[in-house]
């Protein structure tokens, strides 16, 4: 089976220098299939002290490029919206349950840049991943963007739009974790009715600020 758990350091440490360490060792991840195609490793990104974790799917077209998540279009909206609902960037720590990039293969037409999401195999192999960051951040909630995440963390019956906006305890990799899960915020950009869809995922971060008071 793919799997990270070969690619972890025994004995990362903690803090920021046991950040830095798994994020040197994913460089060189090979898990699974999908480092072959991808531009490099988009590991999470931010303080070991933060208060706040936030999981997104797997890194897009401008993560893959620049090695850092959450620094597109749909980054952006994140941050003004973590911004909005009071939460402190400084205070957050952002990832991803999958860390490499995904090209889509199409018959005849080679691989191409169009978004598809995991697979439940790609995101148990990277799982590990996500365990260790959650160990050496212990954060006080964890904010789940979007069905994927949310799939990949508590299994296939997991529904976004049932779950939004509640905050509950739940064993995530093997620790229990404040969960509050939320709508991905590319679902916004993708919305027609944009404002609407915003209000919405703003009141879902709030419930997570307010754990934070
Ligand atoms: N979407 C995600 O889920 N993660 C990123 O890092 C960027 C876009
Ligand atoms: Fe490793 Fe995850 Fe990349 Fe697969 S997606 S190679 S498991 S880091």
């Amino acid at each position: 089976a793919y799997d990270a758990s070969p690619f972890l350091p025994e004995r990362p440490g903690r803090g920021n220098a046991g950040l830095r360490r798994l994020r040197d060792a994913a460089a060189d991840c090979r898990g699974c299939p999908l480092h072959e195609d991808a531009t490099q490793t988009v590991f999470g990104s931010g303080d070991a002290r933060a208060r706040v974790l936030l999981v997104g799917e797997q890194p897009g077209d401008q993560e893959d490029r620049r090695g850092e998540p959450f620094v597109g279009p749909a980054g952006r909206m994140l941050e003004r919206a973590l911004d909005e609902a009071g939460i402190d960037p400084a205070q957050s720590y952002v990832t991803n349950a999958v860390k490499h990039f995904k090209w889509a293969h199409e018959e005849g037409r080679g691989k191409r840049r169009i978004h598809k999401p995991p697979t439940l195999r790609e995101t148990a192999a990277c799982g590990p991943w996500l365990a260790a960051e959650l160990a050496l951040t212990e954060p006080e909630v964890l904010v789940v963007l979007g069905a994927t995440a949310g799939k990949a963390l508590f299994g296939s019956s997991f529904r976004v739009t049932k779950e939004r906006g509640t905050c509950t305890e739940r064993e995530v990799r093997g620790r229990s974790e404040r969960v509050v899960p939320t709508i991905h915020p590319s679902a916004i950009l993708r919305a027609e009715n944009r404002d609407e869809v915003y209000a919405g995922f703003l009141a879902d971060l709030r419930v997570a600020a307010r754990v934070l008071e």
